[in-house]
């Protein structure tokens, strides 16, 4: 079974969003432990942010009408969708930027949603298969905290993975990502130490999901 990972944090050393992510990975790889996986860094190496605008414009019907830009962006797409539509199961690691989506998670599902074979009209190729979201915060946002409701990254992340792309999701949520960062928030360190735990509990869970070995 292969698997497609995806990271789109800005940074390699001291990831969070990594690092619970390559949890779920190695759940993953107990159950798989020959299967290929293939990855894109779109933090380090962003997708281009003028490629959707070149992509939806290009006349796929007539090729030789396409700009040059018009022609690597499509290119682009048809190289991100196949990366997609190649693999079995999909982890996507992404960390809250600003209180949104990630512009580059942004501009990389943007840019898919333009190849034909993504399209509303062409049905849902990803359809019921496994996928984990690992999103980590550096603050905290539940029930009754002064910053509930300010993450605007999920639900957004929720309806195109699992309503427009009909994947069968689990997500794993991190929170308190800068405590230890920010003296600031130093009084929750124990707090923050819990929920890493638990994120982490589940990322070995949802790990198992990924290779098919839980149902529910
Ligand atoms: C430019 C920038 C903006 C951020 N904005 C937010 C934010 O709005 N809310 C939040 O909870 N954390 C925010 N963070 C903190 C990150 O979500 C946190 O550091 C997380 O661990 C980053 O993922 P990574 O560890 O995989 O790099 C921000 C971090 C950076 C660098």
């Amino acid at each position: 079974m292969s698997l497609f990972r995806l990271d789109a944090s800005i940074r390699t050393e001291g990831s969070v969003s990594r690092a619970i992510a390559d949890i779920v990975e190695s759940s993953w790889r107990d159950e798989n432990p020959d299967a290929p996986v293939t990855r894109r860094s779109i933090g380090l190496e962003p997708v281009p942010a003028t490629a959707w605008a070149a992509s939806v414009t290009a006349d796929r019907a007539h090729p030789e009408n396409q700009t040059p830009e018009q022609r690597d962006a499509v290119a682009l797409a048809t190289t991100l969708t196949d990366e997609l539509l190649d693999a079995e199961a999909l982890l996507i690691a992404v960390p809250l930027y600003n209180f949104g989506v990630s512009q580059h998670f942004k501009a990389w599902v943007d840019l898919v949603i333009t190849d034909p074979r993504m399209a509303a009209s062409a049905g849902q190729p990803l359809r019921g298969r496994p996928a984990v979201l690992v999103i980590v915060r550096g603050g905290a946002y539940g029930p009754g905290t002064p910053r509930e409701g300010w993450d605007h990254a999920v639900g957004w992340s929720r309806r195109i993975l699992e309503d427009v792309w009909g994947l069968d999701l689990r997500v794993v949520e991190s929170e308190f990502a800068l405590v230890g960062v920010n003296p600031a928030l130093d009084q929750f360190k124990e707090l923050a130490a819990e929920m890493r735990r638990e994120a982490e509990r589940l990322a070995v869970e949802h790990g198992r999901h990924l290779a098919g070995a839980l149902t529910h």
